[in-house]
């Protein structure tokens, strides 16, 4: 359904050379009907860059190279070139977002019920009152008790969990065949992001939803996606299975990040184990693989080149040529 091919974004102003790693490069990530599609990656590592380029909501000092292609009824379609008005249509209905922090996203002024009416009314020449119908029925189909009063609420008399249903309901009422979450749960306490979490997966069973979930927490991916894309400095350096990842994971990163994730294991006397280091910033200049810095496995010639992404085992694909996980 979804195939991004090489998409590198670079933020400058237009015609300045750029130096250094651009904020997303040459990343490739296919998402297949009704798959769920786990992006993980540290805080900066431009996951968020690809989501929005994926909805070309990023400001106009991005520059794309690359494709998206996106099929839908049979079509394919390179979304970086649609034009601005088309890309408006499949925005809120074809292909949908659900961000972070609803608080921002949703407008303190206006009853939630009005506003999931709003986002219905830009898509379907329907009525008002139809309209306001369908918001009622999508707050019952993300599980929000006494659906039809609660639509007169605002967004402040909700608790932050009932906030996100809204967000979920507003995304998911006109039915979209690509749902993007980017770390939907984040701003939660660890009792409602499991509520949340499964709600999603209620609605993926029900609607047959295809997501694209992003979130720098393995243990939230884990819950969710069928597959796997870790992200480091920009680019892809692991990408499987969620048994890949979770049983034999390849890459450096992902271990160390499977490290940091608390199991029952754990023993809660010890600290977890973390990565030293930050990722690189965008812009830095960037000779061997990325992640060399911080990386226990490093070698001499970890700083020579960049590394590919190679197929470690059937369609298993890391980007470093020193760990063979076999
Ligand atoms: N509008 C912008 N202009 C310039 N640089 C940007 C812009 N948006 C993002 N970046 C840079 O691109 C890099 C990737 O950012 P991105 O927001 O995608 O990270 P992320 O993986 O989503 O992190 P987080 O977990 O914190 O959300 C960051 O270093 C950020 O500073
Ligand atoms: S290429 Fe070298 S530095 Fe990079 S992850 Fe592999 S071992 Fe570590
Ligand atoms: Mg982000």
């Amino acid at each position: 359904m979804l195939e991004i091919r090489n998409l590198t974004v670079e933020f400058g102003s237009a015609g300045s050379k750029s130096v250094g790693r651009p904020a997303v490069r040459d990343l490739n990530l296919s998402i297949s009907e009704g798959e769920v599609l786990g992006l993980v990656g540290e805080s900066g590592s431009g996951k968020s860059v690809t989501s929005l380029a994926l909805m070309r909501l990023l400001p106009p000092s991005a520059r794309y190279s690359g494709e998206i292609l996106f099929s839908s009824n049979g079509q394919s379609q390179n979304l970086l070139q649609l034009s601005a008005e088309n890309m408006r249509q499949l925005r809120g209905s074809t292909l949908a977002m659900i961000f972070q922090e609803p608080m921002t996203a949703l407008n303190p002024v206006m009853r939630v019920g009005d506003q999931i009416a709003e986002a219905i009314l830009a898509h379907a020449k329907i009525s008002k009152k139809e309209a306001a119908n369908r918001a009622v029925q999508a707050m019952i189909d993300v599980a929000i008790p006494d659906a039809a009063r609660r639509s007169r609420d605002y967004p402040h008399q909700l608790s932050g969990g009932m906030r996100q249903r809204i967000m979920i309901a507003m995304a998911i009422a006109n039915h979209p065949k690509l749902l993007i979450a980017d770390e939907p749960t984040t701003a939660l306490d660890v009792t409602v992001q499991a509520q949340i979490l499964e709600l999603l997966g209620e609605l993926r069973a029900k609607f047959g939803l295809t997501m694209l979930f992003i979130s720098h927490d393995l243990a939230v991916i884990s819950q969710i996606a069928d597959r796997v894309a870790v992200m480091y400095a920009g680019s892809v350096v692991e990408m499987g299975s969620k048994h890949d990842i979770f049983r034999s994971p390849a890459h450096p990163y992902t271990r160390g990040l499977l490290d940091a994730v608390p199991t029952l294991k754990t023993d809660r006397g010890q600290p977890l184990r973390t990565i030293e280091g930050t990722v690189p910033p965008p812009n830095s200049q960037l000779s061997g693989c990325p992640f060399e810095p911080r990386c226990e496995f490093r070698i001499a010639e970890c700083t020579r080149a960049i590394p590919e992404l190679v197929e470690v085992a059937p369609s298993h694909f890391a980007r470093c040529p020193v760990i063979n996980h076999k």
